[in-house]
């Protein structure tokens, strides 16, 4: 029976510690108010909207203020701009997240361009996407950050491993490959097209599954002892929410697996918390 990788317990400790840095800092005139974050969201998606309220209660938790533009979702593109412009400029703003998928019609490539590189606390601005590359990263992109952040809780090695990661997106596994390549990780990446897919996750010492598949993952698929990370949110056929892989029957196979909820997603938003405060005390 696999032991449960908790990054609920875990990024409740990160935001203690974020908090207590936060006061220490500003008791020693390091920081002369507290680290702001502006999320800017576009349109009615009710999972985004419920991301973006998450975050404003992580801000809270961090001793962080934190400000939500609404924007409908008939926004052009130019007022869109115009709007990371003057939020590039304030300096009252440290952060700035504009929360995707953006509506249809919406250049999503163009907006993240925008974002100051020293305030993209996402980490999807191209420069900080190829500074990531190179090795050198300023932010590191959440997702796979917490993903590694809870693997080194739990004192799970890396190198040498063979890691697999399932799913190709620039937001998760891209930049999860990268990590894990940078911990000396032997990286496969596994996507759509993949051909035979459970012959690589078979061999997987840590499977990363980050596609949106209820069921993908099945206790088949997985090696005796793997360390079973699921990145995935989904709403099930029950209503309820669940990620990729099948848990109940993998857990029995995992030596470590990650909860859905619980698990992956609130350690992505304790990174969050962690490059705001890096973006505030530049
Ligand atoms: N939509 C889904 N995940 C994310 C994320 O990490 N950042 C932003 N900005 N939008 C998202």
């Amino acid at each position: 029976m696999a032991i449960i990788l908790d990054g609920a317990r875990v990024a409740k400790e990160i935001k203690q510690q974020i908090r207590k840095e936060v006061a220490d800092m500003h008791a020693a005139y390091y920081l002369a108010r507290p680290p702001h974050l502006v999320t800017i969201l576009v349109g009615n998606n009710p999972a985004s909207q419920i991301y973006v309220r998450n975050k404003a209660r992580d801000c809270e938790e961090c001793g962080f203020t934190n400000e939500t533009v609404e924007l409908p979702e008939d926004t052009t593109r130019g007022k869109l701009l115009n709007l990371i412009v003057s939020l590039n400029k304030n300096q009252g703003v440290d952060g700035i997240l504009c929360q995707l998928p953006l509506p249809e019609g919406l250049d999503e490539w163009a907006i993240l361009n925008a974002i100051d590189p020293g305030k993209d606390v996402d980490c999807f601005h191209p420069e900080n996407v190829g500074r990531l590359t190179a090795g050198r990263p300023a932010f590191k992109p959440c997702t796979p950050a917490g993903v590694m952040r809870l693997l080194a809780e739990y004192s799970i090695p890396i190198a040498g491993k063979n890691c697999v990661v399932i799913g190709r997106s620039n937001i998760v596994g891209k930049p999860m490959a990268q990590l894990l390549t940078a911990a000396d990780g032997t990286v496969t990446i596994c996507h759509s097209r993949t051909e035979n897919l459970a012959a690589f996750t078979r061999n997987a010492d840590i499977l990363v599954s980050a596609v949106g598949r209820p069921g993908l993952v099945t206790a088949d698929m997985v090696k005796d002892g793997a360390v079973v990370v699921d990145v995935a949110m989904n709403r099930g056929l029950d209503g309820k929410l669940c990620g990729d892989v099948d848990f109940d029957t993998v857990q029995e196979k995992a030596s470590y697996i990650t909860p859905v909820p619980g698990g992956v997603g609130p350690m992505t938003r304790a990174m969050l918390m962690e490059n705001l405060f890096k973006a505030a005390m530049r």
